[in-house]
């Protein structure tokens, strides 16, 4: 949550910031700022609401400075306001910082500070921060020592940038559980909280890991800890190009990321199927692939949609695998004491890999000698890094704040990990043939699925004013109406539930009226005649009822409403295509109802707080 970017060098660091905001704005988006020197006196801009309005009001200033800070908020301490905004300057203001994360133990800092004389404006914990480097400067240290020195006494996370006008030839950074890049550009440098806002400038990289901090110049960067020890640090070659983070002409990420699916899905199997072998070869998985098969139990731990994701992959390990699954909130899992050990393996799955809950799990999985694998989309994320072993699953960037390209690719990547792993016990070689060709054969009908767009567009037409919605699926399309529910509430608003479909007689159904629209994923498997039945029970509640099913099924017309029928599949991969009428009707809902599709309220791309 919240974005940060910085810029050094020769250039004009203004268009860099804004425009840096803009790629950034998918973090957090209800106020934003910048802070810049000029002629080395500092200069702080700020501004509710979005990147945009903060640029109307800079550009009227037609400013230039060689060294700026910029940040895009969501709020956790303090309403999004001018005040709350960053960058948050210290008494004299010759001193600003910005700052992504949670200062935890800020009231006992703050009511120190205060008795020290120092008064604060914001309701924010960030501040603190600014006024507690500001008490070491005063004491005679310089900026770095200052910054080093004010965050040993800070408890919580922080991604920081800092600018002093008494050093102005420099920017110090920091980070601790928020994310934090250098980019090394020619005689300039860039920061950033992800390496989109510095993409157009650099693709050299250099990604701080917890408790670093940086002193970056124009023409080179020092590393140390936080115990003050010399670092040196790996640079990255970054291969993300621009178009790819581009909308592309869609309206909305959300649509260009749906639409990508074919393309996306493609990419996280391309040169992981053998086919001829019936299996799957995951680089990043070789090193631990027989201790993963012979694991125990796995256990799959994530948050939101990811965890969707691992719902279904639980149903494929204990399906093919035939190794006890268990999936878990990586927020309870962290807090909860779990019984795990070195014979357990333990996936994270995260798109971002910056997911604060889903990082702090996987620490406490290392901790306790469990194997930890993480499956994530954002190439050297945190979670990627602080893996034993893992999978990227090769989306591409994901900027639309609901995930749609990153679930399906994720089911994709959980199959691939199935045939590997269930192929090294007892899977034939026969039918781990059979999943491999049916994997290959996904793009294309994702391909078919969205050329019933117009027709999904209808049915939203149709829905768009039901207040409350029914997602109901059996088998591994329970996990779909899951995410079904969640997508339409994420972005239109509406409240909506996803249950299994047969547990819908034992409570929801209460809830069944003509004005209450159910959503059955009605899919050609071993379990069609049962959810039928429920569908029969909610017709005869006079239940309005849209169904996703196969395409050779001519029967569920009669019975619902609204179908949308999708190209047949083996089961443990019809999630993949089952969950895109899904994506689409709940884009059509929030668009029909003139909402900020990409930009949900109170919502941000990657939730780095707890
Ligand atoms: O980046 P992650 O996959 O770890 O994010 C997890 C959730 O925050 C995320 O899936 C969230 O639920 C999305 N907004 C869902 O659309």
């Amino acid at each position: 949550m919240c974005g940060i970017v910085g810029y050094i060098g020769e250039n004009n660091c203004v268009p860099v910031l804004i425009n840096g905001l803009k790629r950034l704005e998918y973090r957090g988006y209800d106020s934003a700022g910048i802070g810049i020197l000029i002629d080395n006196h500092p200069l702080v801009i700020k501004n509710k609401g979005k990147v945009s309005e903060l640029q109307s009001k800079i550009e009227k200033l037609k400013l230039s400075s060689p060294i700026g800070i910029g940040h895009t908020r969501w709020a956790t301490h303090g309403e999004p306001n001018e005040i709350n905004a960053h960058p948050h300057c210290n008494g004299d203001k010759s001193l600003f910082l910005i700052h992504n994360g949670i200062i935890e133990n800020f009231e006992t800092l703050k009511k120190g500070l205060q008795q020290l004389g120092y008064t604060f404006l914001s309701e924010t914990d960030s501040e603190v921060l600014v006024h507690l480097i500001d008490s070491f400067l005063k004491r005679g240290n310089n900026l770095f020592k200052s910054v080093r020195m004010a965050l040993t006494e800070v408890e919580g996370t922080y991604g920081i940038a800092v600018v002093y006008e008494g050093e102005p030839d420099k920017i110090v950074a920091a980070r601790k559980g928020s994310p934090l890049v250098i980019g090394i550009g020619d005689n300039e440098h860039f920061i950033a909280s992800d390496v989109s806002a510095i993409i157009a400038h650099t693709s050299q990289v250099v990604y701080l890991d917890d408790g670093e901090l940086v002193e970056v110049y124009k023409d080179h960067f020092c590393a140390k800890t936080i115990a003050d020890a010399d670092i040196e640090k790996e640079v990255f070659e970054i291969t993300t190009t621009l178009e790819e983070i581009d909308r592309g002409g869609y309206p909305h990420f959300m649509l260009k990321e749906i639409i990508e699916q074919p393309e996306s899905v493609f990419n996280s199997m391309r040169g992981r199927i053998l086919l001829e072998q019936g299996t799957a070869k995951l680089g990043g998985l070789e090193l631990v692939a027989d201790r993963l098969a012979n694991s125990k139990r796995i256990i799959i731990s994530a948050c939101g949609t990811s965890w969707h994701a691992a719902l279904v992959g639980e149903y494929m390990f204990e399906q093919f695998a035939r190794i006890p699954t268990e999936v878990e909130y990586a927020s309870e899992f962290r807090y909860r004491n779990p019984i795990v050990g070195s014979e357990d393996a333990i996936f994270f799955i995260s798109q971002s890999g910056e997911t604060a809950d889903t990082l702090a799990a996987l620490k406490e999985a290392k901790n306790r000698g469990a194997l930890s694998l993480g499956i994530c989309n954002v190439v050297g994320s945190t979670i990627a890094r602080e893996s034993q072993a893992g999978v990227y699953i090769h989306a591409g960037p994901e900027i639309g704040v609901a995930s749609t390209k990153a679930f399906t690719s994720q089911l994709v990547v959980l199959a691939l990990i199935t045939l590997l792993i269930a192929r090294k016990k007892t899977m034939s070689l026969v039918d781990g043939k059979n999943i491999a060709l049916e994997l290959e054969k996904i793009p294309e009908k994702i391909k078919q699925i969205l050329k019933l767009n117009e027709h999904i567009e209808n049915i939203a037409e149709e829905f768009k004013n039901a207040t409350n919605f029914l997602y109901l699926g059996r088998g591994y399309n329970f996990p779909v109406a899951l995410e079904g529910a969640l997508k339409l509430k994420e972005i239109s608003y509406i409240h909506a539930e996803g249950y299994p479909a047969a547990e819908m007689k034992h409570g929801p159904i209460a809830l069944i009226d003509k004005n209450m629209p159910a959503i059955f994923i009605a899919p050609k498997d071993s379990t069609y005649d049962k959810i039928i039945s429920n569908i029969q029970e909610v017709k005869a509640r006079k239940g309005r009822i849209i169904a996703v099913a196969s395409e050779s099924d001519d029967t569920i017309d009669k019975l619902v409403d609204y179908t949308i029928k999708i190209p047949d599949t083996i089961r443990m991969l019809m999630p993949i295509l089952s969950v895109i009428p899904l994506q689409l009707l709940a884009y059509h809902i929030a668009v029909k109802k003139g909402l900020n599709v990409d930009q949900p309220r109170n919502l941000a791309k990657s939730v780095t707080v707890e």
